[in-house]
C-alpha cells in the first residue's frame, strides 16, 4: 500500500505522521513544490519512528514522478485566502493548483484513488474528476468528517460521555452551507433530543458549522491542522482496511437525492474501491431545502467557473 499526500503544509504534513503512526501503509511519499520542505518534514517524522514504533518507508520529494504506483492520492495543496484576495481570485489559484496536480496524479499513478481536502472543496473536488477523468468512485473529498469529528467533539464535551458514545451524520458543504442533522444524532442509542435541549443542540451545530472559523481566530496566523489530519487518516484507513464505514463524503452525485454530475457531502460506504455506494437518506421538508440550497450554490459556482472558461 503506497499513499502519497501531495502538499507538506500543515494539513499535509498532520496527515502524514497520522498514517504513519497508524501502520496503515508500506509506502508514504509528501510531495510538495517547495525545495526541501517535503524532505524535511518527511525526514523529521521518519525519525520518531523507533519512537512511535513504526517501520515504514517515509520520503519527502519535489518531483511528481515518485507519485508512480501510489494506490492512494490525497490533495491538499493550495493557498489560503488571504486579505484583499476575492473569493474568485482564491478559486483560480487553487483550480490551477488542483488541475496541475491532478494531471500528474493521472500521469503517474493512473489507477489511484484520489481523495482532495483543498479548498473549497465541492469545487476542488469537482476540478480533480473533470481532469483526472477517473471513475467516481475513486475520486471524492474530506470535509464531513471533520465536521461530524468537531460535532462530536463538542456533544461528548455537553454530555461528559465519552466520544465513542456518539454516532452522527451531516450532509451538504463545509462551514455555512453544512447541512445538520441531529434526527440522526445519537449517544449510545439514545436521541440527541432526549438528552440536550433544541436550544443547546442548535448551538452546537452553530458551533460546529463555524469550527474551522473557531480555530482560525485563535491561531490568528493558520488554519485548523490536527482534527483535519485525523480525518484524512480515517478516510485512508477505512480505504485500506477494507473496512466499509459509512461516512460523509465529498462525492459524485449521480441522481442521488435529485442532482446530477456535481459533488457534496453525502454519507457513503468507503471501502477497498473508494466509494461503494452513495446512502440516500430520507430528509425532511427541512433538511432537505437546506441540502438543496446548499448544491444548487455550487451548481451555480461551477457554472460561474465554466463561464469563466476555468472548468471544462
Ligand atoms: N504542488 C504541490 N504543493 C503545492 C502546490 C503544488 N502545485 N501549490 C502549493 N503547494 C503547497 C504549498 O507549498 C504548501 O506547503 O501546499 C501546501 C499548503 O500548505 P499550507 O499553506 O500549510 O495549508 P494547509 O493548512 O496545509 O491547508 C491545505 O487543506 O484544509 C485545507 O483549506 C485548507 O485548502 C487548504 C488545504
Amino acid at each position: 500500500m503506497k499513499i502519497s499526500i501531495i502538499g507538506a503544509g500543515h494539513v499535509g504534513a498532520t496527515a502524514t505522521l497520522f498514517t504513519v503512526q497508524k501502520k496503515i501503509a508500506d509506502e508514504v511519499v509528501l510531495i510538495d513544490i517547495v525545495e526541501g520542505l517535503p524532505q524535511g518534514k518527511a525526514l523529521d517524522i521518519l525519525e520518531s519512528s523507533p519512537l512511535l514504533d513504526f517501520d515504514i518507508k517515509l520520503t519527502g520529494s519535489n518531483n511528481y514522478a515518485d507519485l508512480k504506483n501510489s494506490d492512494i492520492v490525497v490533495i491538499t495543496a493550495g493557498v489560503p485566502r488571504k486579505p484583499g484576495m476575492s473569493r474568485i481570485d482564491l478559486l483560480k489559484i487553487n483550480i490551477n493548483i488542483v488541475k496541475s496536480v491532478t494531471e500528474n496524479i493521472k500521469k503517474y499513478a493512473p489507477n489511484s484513488i484520489i481523495i482532495v481536502v483543498t479548498n473549497p472543496l465541492d469545487i476542488m473536488t469537482y476540478t480533480a474528476h473533470t481532469i483526472s477523468g477517473f471513475k467516481t468512485n475513486k475520486v471524492f473529498g474530506m470535509a464531513g468528517v471533520l465536521d461530524v469529528s468537531r460535532y462530536k467533539t463538542f456533544i461528548a464535551n455537553e454530555l461528559n460521555v465519552s466520544v465513542s458514545n456518539i454516532s452522527a451524520m451531516l450532509m451538504g458543504g463545509h462551514g455555512d452551507s453544512m447541512v445538520p442533522l441531529p434526527r440522526y444524532t445519537t449517544v449510545s442509542g439514545i436521541p440527541i433530543n432526549e438528552l440536550l435541549s433544541n436550544e443547546k443542540i442548535n448551538q452546537i451545530i452553530d458551533r460546529t458549522r463555524n469550527g474551522g472559523g473557531e480555530i482560525v481566530s485563535l491561531l490568528k496566523t493558520g488554519s485548523a491542522y490536527y482534527a483535519p489530519g485525523a480525518s484524512i487518516t480515517s478516510m485512508l484507513e477505512s480505504i485500506v482496511k477494507n473496512q466499509n464505514s459509512i461516512l460523509p463524503v465529498c462525492a459524485y452525485l449521480n441522481n442521488e437525492y435529485g442532482f446530477k454530475d456535481i459533488y457534496s457531502g453525502v454519507p457513503a460506504i468507503l471501502g477497498k474501491d473508494g466509494i461503494k455506494k452513495v446512502i440516500e437518506l430520507k430528509l425532511n421538508n427541512n433538511e432537505k431545502k437546506l441540502f438543496n440550497n446548499s448544491v444548487n450554490e455550487i451548481i451555480k459556482t461551477v457554472d460561474e467557473l465554466k463561464k469563466l472558461k476555468l472548468l471544462a
